[in-house]
């Protein structure tokens, strides 16, 4: 169920509140509804549909690749990133005071579950929002995070989120739209951001002819949030990683290099080398501050 108090959304069509109108009787779902009269009901896995208009071209990623994003990170290779972002998170919430956390990309919820886990330690008062633009993705995140809103929109359209109503926004190998992570944060909010760094799963790109992770040089980093955020911290999150063939096919399959790789072909291809591989993952966690709005 969502939490409460009300999450700050506002509709996609008209711009006025959205609020959750509970369930009517057997048999109903949960729907969003604005003054105006806009309904967007809850899907039966718990997700709303945000998505209107055309939206942007897009591959969503399949629900194989889904379910492999989701057995990988179920596993917990990825746990102390997903701490590393819990911390993040957590050191901008204080007892007894409301607290609104939106993850952007959410995938499967894996790392906005461990956040949750996290805050609630310091507040109960927590609204979290998480947003995708693949159904799979979000049948995933609902049964994993009930107590978010999740919701099914498109990061590059306008968010369907009230302005300056939320703490922090996380996006974690996801697209981010810094004018409209601005427009959504508090003036002391923060934008925690996720990106891989140069020889990230290296050893893996070569053995599946997948594209070695582009360069995501700081400045270029920087350089795509400005003007509406500065730096203020970063910090490396390197794991190094012994796999099965199968988990290494899996960590192939549920990136992007998924749209063009065949898994089992994949991991028929990885079952031939050693029993275990090794591979290294590098991340950085890099949190920004909201610059002063451009007039
Ligand atoms: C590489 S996955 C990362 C998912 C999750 N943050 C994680 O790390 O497990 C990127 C996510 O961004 C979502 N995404 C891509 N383009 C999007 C868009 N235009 N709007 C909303 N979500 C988008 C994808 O559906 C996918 O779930
Ligand atoms: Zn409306």
């Amino acid at each position: 169920m969502p939490s409460s108090p009300p999450p700050p959304l506002r509709c996609p069509l008209c711009g006025e509140q959205l609020t959750v109108r509970p369930l009517a009787g057997e048999g109903s779902r949960p729907a969003l509804v604005c003054g105006a009269g806009h309904s967007f009901d809850a899907a039966r896995q718990g997700y709303y549909n945000l998505l209107v208009g055309k939206g942007t071209v897009f591959e969503a990623d399949s629900a194989d690749m889904v379910a492999a994003r989701f057995n990988f990170l179920d596993a917990g290779h990825y746990r102390p990133l997903a701490e590393a972002v819990a911390a993040a998170v957590a050191a901008r919430v204080s007892a007894g005071t409301p607290f609104t956390v939106l993850d952007s990309g959410t995938g499967t919820g894996h790392y906005l579950r461990v956040v949750l886990d996290d805050v609630r330690r310091v507040s109960d008062d927590v609204t979290a929002v998480a947003l995708d633009i693949s159904k799979f993705a979000l049948r995933r995140a609902a049964r994993l995070n009930p107590e978010a809103v999740n919701l099914a929109c498109d990061v590059w359209q306008p968010l369907p989120v009230a302005d300056a109503a939320v703490d922090v926004v996380t996006v974690i190998f996801a697209p981010r739209n810094a004018s409209e992570f601005a427009r959504i944060l508090r003036p002391d909010g923060r934008l925690v951001v996720v990106t891989p760094r140069p020889g990230h799963l290296a050893s893996l790109a070569a053995l599946a002819g997948m594209l070695s992770i582009e360069d995501q040089k700081d400045a270029r980093l920087a350089e795509s949030l400005a003007p509406y955020f500065l730096p203020e911290s970063a910090r490396d999150v390197d794991i190094r990683l012994v796999l099965t063939p199968r988990e290494m096919a899996d960590l192939a399959y549920m990136g992007p290099a998924g749209h063009h790789l065949d898994r089992e072909a994949l991991a028929a291809k990885l079952d031939t080398r050693e029993p275990d591989s090794e591979v290294n993952a590098l991340f950085r966690l890099t949190v920004f501050r909201p610059a002063r709005r451009p007039e």
